[in-house]
């Protein structure tokens, strides 16, 4: 099998496993106890704040843990807006993922203004065009630091900046940028920012948000008071712990990661370029180095999808939360693609275990297969 659908979710990796298991096997002790069992999970998971935060340069004080990068988000929007009286506005990306999106709508739903800030064809905000959808009863804006889809970074510092001085506060979703590109919580500009360990090779179900700690939020969960009463639950000691020895190897690996990525990603590109009938999105805007999403003019995205899967080779149509909907990405319409093009889209996203092998086969196996549809 060849895994190109790194972006979807990662290999957890052996050291990270590794890690993990003392603290499902004998160290299981819940860490609010104060004996011995309980104190030796407390420090584990406190020492996994510390290389979390460590990863976005932040203080571990302003890790709050949570079940993924979904809930982080669900915190930073509902979180934000329910410790404000209702109602004013909020303003998201016009290409953010849908655990930003839906919290927004369902912020809308209960009287809050909403505004979606549009992006360019390469799907980047244009900040001159930011003043179209801020009025002054916005009070917070997010953004995402990268597209799951597409892999386009934005220039989050300036969009950052130019909240700063309208006294918005800023959140960006950064699950898909961090183990892949250098990120600097305090430099940023940024106030609140989520991660999710499943993307760097950590596991499933454990994530963070990183917050300024002048912005108050109401939790999502309420109850034993755990995080600091951020976020009330018994913690995922072991997720913790793998989301932790993640963000370290992370750390250590990443401009590696990175460079051999995107070395194949340029590889693909080129075998890519020669093909008739096929366009590769936002190629003119600074991407993901692991990421390629393209489409093939007349084809289906889910037949092209199944029949590479048929040859033993997974790639994403779109976003994989989404997948099985008959809609063509919001993304890719976003930024200005036709309906049938858009409807045509595959997503590779490329992994530290993927080799020059792994694209030349999928290169053999995609021409043939849209010679073929
Ligand atoms: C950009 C982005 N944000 C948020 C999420 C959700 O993260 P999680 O799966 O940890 O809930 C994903 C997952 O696909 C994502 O790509």
């Amino acid at each position: 099998m060849i895994y190109l659908d790194h972006n979807a979710t990662t290999p957890i990796d052996s050291r990270v496993l590794e890690a993990m298991m003392p603290y499902l096997v004998s160290h299981y002790g819940n860490p609010s106890t104060l004996y011995r069992s309980g104190r030796l999970a407390r420090s584990a998971v406190e020492a996994a704040r510390i290389q979390v935060a460590s990863l976005v340069g932040a203080q571990p004080a302003q890790v709050i843990f949570t079940s993924g990068g979904t809930e982080a988000n669900n915190l930073a929007l509902k979180g934000f807006c329910w410790n404000k009286p209702c109602c004013a506005e909020l303003l998201v990306g016009a290409t953010e993922h849908d655990s930003v999106l839906s919290p927004a709508e369902s912020l809308e739903k209960s009287g809050w203004g909403l505004g979606r800030i549009p992006v360019d064809g390469n799907g980047l905000i244009d900040i001159d065009r930011l003043s179209s959808v801020v009025s002054d009863k916005t009070r917070l804006m997010s953004v995402m630091m990268a597209s799951n889809e597409t892999g386009v970074v934005q220039d989050i510092a300036a969009l950052a900046a130019w909240a700063k001085n309208r006294g918005i506060t800023f959140h960006s979703d950064a699950v898909q940028v961090a183990g892949k590109l250098p990120i600097n919580f305090p430099q940023s500009g940024v106030q609140m920012m989520s991660l999710s360990a499943h993307k760097m090779y950590g596991p499933k179900g454990v994530g963070a948000l990183v917050v300024d700690r002048s912005i108050e939020l109401e939790p999502l969960f309420h109850g034993g008071g755990q995080e600091k009463g951020d976020r009330s639950g018994t913690e995922n000691v072991a997720a913790i712990v793998g989301f932790g020895k993640a963000a370290e190897l992370a750390m250590q690996e990443r401009s590696q990661r990175a460079k051999d990525a995107e070395r194949l990603r340029s590889k693909l590109e080129k075998g890519l370029s020669g093909m008739a009938r096929v366009v590769v999105f936002a190629d003119q805007a600074k991407r993901l180095p692991n990421t390629l999403q393209l489409g093939v003019e007349g084809v289906d995205g889910e037949m092209l999808l199944m029949q590479l899967d048929r040859k033993g080779i997974e790639v994403s149509s779109g976003s994989a939360c989404s997948s099985g909907g008959k809609e063509p990405s919001h993304v890719l319409l976003s930024m200005g693609v036709e309906r049938e093009l858009a409807r045509s889209a595959i997503r590779v996203s490329l992994g530290r275990d993927n080799s020059e092998n792994d694209i030349d086969t999928f290169l053999r196996e995609f021409k043939q297969i849209i010679s073929r549809l």
